[in-house]
C-alpha cells in the first residue's frame, strides 16, 4: 500500500524533524513499440503510465544525501563530495544506487557536488518492481527532477533523462538506453512520446485510446528479470558487433533493404539480432504514421510483429509472455506484445474497453491450465510525466 501525499510529507517529518521542502513524482511507462532500438540509434514510441514514484525531498545544511523509502526501512547517507569515490569502490548497492546515482550523475553533468546543500529523500512508489514498467527510471526521474528544482541547476528534462540513464548504467550497472527516463521525464496525457535516440528529438504523439474507446491492458506474468546480468547486455553485444560487421557505427543506419546483404556477412545468429532491430525502426515509423492518419484501431498488426520479431529473432521472449500474447489476441485483443528488455517482466494488450475482463479472464485460466504463477492483469492510462506535486493541493 503507498502512501498519500499528506502521509509522505509525515512520515518525512517524523524522520527529518521538519517538512520537506517539496513532493515530485515520476511515472513508469509502458513501452508501446520500438524493443530493443534505444542503445541502436533507433526510433522508441513508449508512454508514462499512471503508476508513479514519488519523492518528497528536502534540503539538509552539512552537503549530505540520505535516502530512504517506504518499501525498505533502510536509510542510506553519504556525504555528496563523496559519491565518486563511493562509486568507484563499487559502494553504492541496492535500490539507494538509483538516487544516489542520479545525484552523482548530475555531478557529472556539472553540478559541483562539493558545495551543494545536502538532501533528504524519502521514496515511495505504486509501480511495481521488476515488472518491466521501468520502478528504476521512475525512482530516477522524480529525484532528477527534485534535485534539478532545489539545487537550481537549470538542466533541461532531456538532460535529466540522459543523468538518470548515466546514474543506471555507470552506477547500477545496467547497459540500458535513454527510453525509460525519456518517457518519464516527457511523458504526456492520452500521448506517446516518439524519441529519435540519435538526435533525442521528441514529439508527443496523440494516441486517442479514449475516444476509440481502448484501454492498454498489462499483463504482469511475475517473472522477475533484471538488465544488469545476463541477456540484455548479449543482446546489446550482438548489435554492436553486427554494427561494426556492416560497417556503420549504429543499426540506425541499417535499412531493411540492407538486410540482404547482411545476410552473406553475418552469421544467423547476429543476422536475426540485427533483422530485428532494423524492422522494429520500421515498425515504430509505421505505428507513428497510422496513429496520425488511421488512428490506435489500425495498429494491431504492427504490435503482433513487433511480438513475432522479438520471440523468433531477437529471443527474448519466454513462454509466459507469449501465452499472455497469444491468449489476449485469441479473446479480443486487437494487438498485443512483450514489452520492455524481456527474459520476463509484462506484455500489453490492445483491447477495447468491454472486452478487458474477458481477456484478463482468459490469461489467468490459460496460467493456470499451463501450471505458471498467477499474473497480475491491470490497464494502465498515458499519463502526464515527472512533475513537483502540491503537498497540501488537490493532485494528490
Ligand atoms: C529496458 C531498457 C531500455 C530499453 C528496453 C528495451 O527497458 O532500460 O533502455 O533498451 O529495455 O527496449
Amino acid at each position: 500500500m503507498s502512501d498519500t501525499l499528506h502521509q509522505l510529507s509525515e512520515r518525512f517529518m517524523s524522520l527529518t524533524g521538519s517538512k520537506p521542502d517539496g513532493v515530485w513524482s515520476a511515472p513508469g511507462r509502458v513501452n508501446l513499440i520500438g524493443e530493443h532500438t534505444d542503445y541502436n540509434e533507433g526510433f522508441v514510441l513508449p508512454f508514462a503510465i499512471d503508476r508513479r514514484t514519488r519523492a518528497a525531498v528536502g534540503l539538509r545544511a552539512d552537503g549530505v544525501i540520505r535516502v530512504t523509502s517506504t518499501f525498505d526501512n533502510t536509510s542510506v547517507e553519504l556525504p555528496l563530495s563523496g559519491l565518486d569515490a563511493a562509486r568507484s569502490a563499487g559502494e553504492i548497492v541496492g535500490w539507494s544506487a538509483y538516487p544516489l546515482g542520479v545525484a552523482w550523475a548530475l555531478g557529472q553533468h556539472g553540478a559541483d557536488l562539493t558545495t551543494l546543500p545536502g538532501a533528504d529523500i524519502i521514496i515511495d512508489s505504486t509501480v511495481p518492481v521488476g515488472a518491466g514498467l521501468s520502478s528504476s527510471a521512475a525512482i530516477e526521474s522524480s529525484v532528477a527532477l527534485a534535485l534539478n528544482d532545489l539545487w537550481s541547476l537549470g538542466f533541461s528534462r532531456e538532460q535529466l533523462a540522459k543523468a538518470g540513464q548515466l546514474a543506471e548504467n555507470d552506477v547500477v550497472g545496467a547497459p540500458t538506453g535513454i527510453m525509460d527516463q525519456s518517457a518519464s521525464l516527457l511523458g504526456a496525457t492520452d500521448s506517446a512520446v516518439f524519441l529519435d535516440c540519435r538526435s533525442l528529438d521528441v514529439t508527443v504523439i496523440p494516441l486517442g485510446l479514449a475516444h476509440a474507446e481502448l484501454s492498454i491492458l498489462v499483463m504482469d506474468t511475475r517473472v522477475s528479470h533484471s538488465h544488469a546480468t545476463g541477456g540484455y547486455a548479449e543482446r546489446r553485444a550482438s548489435c554492436e558487433a553486427g554494427a561494426s560487421a556492416m560497417g556503420v557505427s549504429s543499426l540506425r543506419d541499417v535499412s531493411v533493404s540492407d538486410l540482404d546483404r547482411a545476410r552473406e556477412l553475418l552469421d544467423d545468429v547476429t543476422f536475426r539480432r540485427i533483422r530485428h532491430v532494423v524492422t522494429e525502426n520500421q515498425r515504430v515509423l509505421d505505428t507513428v504514421r497510422t496513429l496520425n492518419e488511421d488512428g490506435p484501431l489500425a495498429i494491431g498488426a504492427l504490435l503482433d510483429a513487433s511480438h513475432v520479431s522479438l520471440r523468433d529473432d531477437f529471443e527474448i521472449s519466454i513462454p509466459e509472455l507469449d501465452l499472455a500474447v497469444e491468449t489476449a489476441r485469441a479473446h479480443g485483443a486487437i494487438g498485443a506484445r512483450m514489452t520492455g528488455g524481456g527474459f520476463g517482466g509484462a506484455a500489453i494488450a490492445l483491447v477495447p474497453h468491454a472486452r478487458v475482463p474477458d481477456v484478463e479472464s482468459a490469461v489467468r485460466d490459460a496460467f493456470a491450465a499451463k501450471g505458471f504463477t498467477e499474473p497480475v492483469t491491470f490497464t494502465v492510462t498515458p499519463s502526464t510525466g515527472a512533475e513537483r506535486n502540491d503537498i497540501d493541493g488537490s493532485r494528490d
